[in-house]
């Protein structure tokens, strides 16, 4: 795989040099500027610099897309809660986080300065994968150069697990509190979450760095680029059927056929898998939609965790989503029963219609079981898996038609292990993990 990076669109938290190795704190302050923790000291200095965020409309950049001022304001009402920065990127498809916390390690530490005072957070815990060493090098290299520079310098790394859904927030939070790293059941999610004593609040690596530079820059400037509805740049990770699979980052609304072109397509597409693995295919006729979360969501789909998968022609898109499902089957934290017996049974039967040997009635069994399993879990692991596969049948019916009658597609013979290929695992470590 080529694992350089591609051309970028815009470049707001990655610097064009970026591979050349996370600046140092004194290039960093040259590059961005002084960071200003809001307009003036106190209360209403915190205030002003929560309404330059709602301003903004800064949205997360994990998963979900909920407004970050929203989610600050609520968590601002619990005495002094603590901040918990998620960069785990479990997603296997991704590599932003890993990318942003090793070029630019500073400007996350900053955005956690920021939303922390703005919290008059209790404590700031940075957490990475075991999976990915090389982050929590980058995020201590760059604390020991903010000794005595605001409380993320002094915020505590932490390496967890790096599983799956170990990165989803309430797993995050118990991981944090000494418990496992699985998700927690919440009745109501509006309870906030928390860590022993106190409420917690989770965001984004990505979420923060935007923050950073909405501190510095203010919300206008923020809203300069991208969709009115989710403004400013976003990065996402396109890997696949293209020549340069790697980071970029751009506009918000930019059309998905132009960010995938970003990377070389190597043959037209024939769908791209949008979001994550827990994402929506679209079909080739539907990739000018624009990459925000409106006119995503007309097609079922959302920006997840910036994520685009091409898949090109030739490929079995059912073969490949069996893949992903037998995989996302196997991440299960196994509490909740939809989930921990349900998506392994999703998975056979798309397996089985991806060989060609299921009978005409398992795709018949396979939507009820879609049907069982949505929406029944302690978190939405579940659900993902359940809109990749009903997108899958949906983009790829042809190809499903064909497959339950005995005759599966031209992809069957040559499986082009696309979606096992798809993470990025290592990929940036030649240009910054030192
Ligand atoms: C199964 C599952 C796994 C998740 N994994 C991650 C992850 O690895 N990193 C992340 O930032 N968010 C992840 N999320 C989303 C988080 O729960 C949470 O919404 C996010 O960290 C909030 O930050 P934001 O508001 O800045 O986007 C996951 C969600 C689910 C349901
Ligand atoms: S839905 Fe699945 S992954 Fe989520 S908590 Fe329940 S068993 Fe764990």
């Amino acid at each position: 795989m080529n694992t350089a990076l591609t051309t970028r669109r815009a470049s707001r938290l990655i610097a064009p040099d970026a591979l050349h190795g996370p600046p140092t704190l004194e290039a960093h302050l040259r590059r961005y500027g002084p960071l200003s923790l809001g307009g003036g000291p106190g209360a209403q200095g915190r205030d002003r610099l929560l309404a330059e965020i709602e301003r903004s409309g800064l949205t997360g950049r994990g998963g979900a897309g909920f407004p970050t001022a929203r989610k600050l304001a609520s968590a601002r009402a619990a005495d002094r809660p603590a901040l918990i920065v998620n960069a785990m990127e479990g997603e296997p498809a991704s590599a932003k986080d890993r990318l942003l916390v090793g070029t630019t390690p500073h400007l996350v530490l900053d955005g956690a300065d920021v939303v922390a005072t703005v919290l008059g957070a209790q404590r700031t815990v940075l957490c990475v994968a075991d999976s990915a060493p090389e982050m929590a090098r980058s995020l201590v290299r760059a604390q020991q150069e903010r000794t005595g520079r605001g409380r993320a310098g002094d915020a505590e790394v932490r390496t967890l697990s790096g599983r799956y859904v170990a990165g989803e927030e309430s797993a995050l939070a118990s991981a944090v509190a000494g418990g496992p790293g699985v998700p927690r059941f919440r009745p109501d999610k509006s309870v906030p979450l928390s860590v022993g004593r106190h409420a917690a609040v989770v965001h984004n690596a990505e979420t923060l760095a935007h923050v950073a530079l909405i501190a510095r820059y203010g919300a206008d400037w923020f809203r300069e680029v991208g969709a009115a509805e989710a403004p400013g740049t976003c990065l996402v990770t396109i890997s696949g059927g293209v020549e340069c699979p790697g980071v970029v980052e751009v506009a918000t609304g930019a059309p998905v056929s132009e960010i995938i072109g970003l990377a070389r397509l190597s043959s037209p597409p024939q769908a791209v898998l949008v979001g994550g693995y827990g994402g929506t295919w679209l079909a080739g006729e539907d990739l000018g939609v624009p990459f925000a979360p409106g006119e995503l969501s007309r097609l079922g789909a959302s920006m997840g965790a910036g994520v685009l998968v091409v898949l090109p022609g030739g490929t079995c898109g059912i073969q490949e989503t069996a893949l992903v499902a037998r995989f996302m089957a196997g991440q299960s934290a196994g509490q909740c029963g939809p989930c921990l017996f349900g998506l392994p049974a999703i998975a056979d039967d798309l397996a089985a219609i991806a060989d060609g040997t299921a009978a005409p009635e398992v795709l018949d069994r396979l939507l009820v079981r879609c049907g069982a399993v949505a929406g029944r879990g302690a978190c939405r692991h579940p659900d993902g898996v359940v809109r990749l596969v009903r997108s899958a049948l949906e983009v790829f019916s042809a190809d499903v038609a064909s497959h339950v009658h005995g005759h599966p597609c031209r992809g069957r013979a040559a499986p082009s292990g696309l979606m096992a290929q798809s993470g990025l695992m290592g990929s940036f470590r030649d240009g910054w993990g030192r």
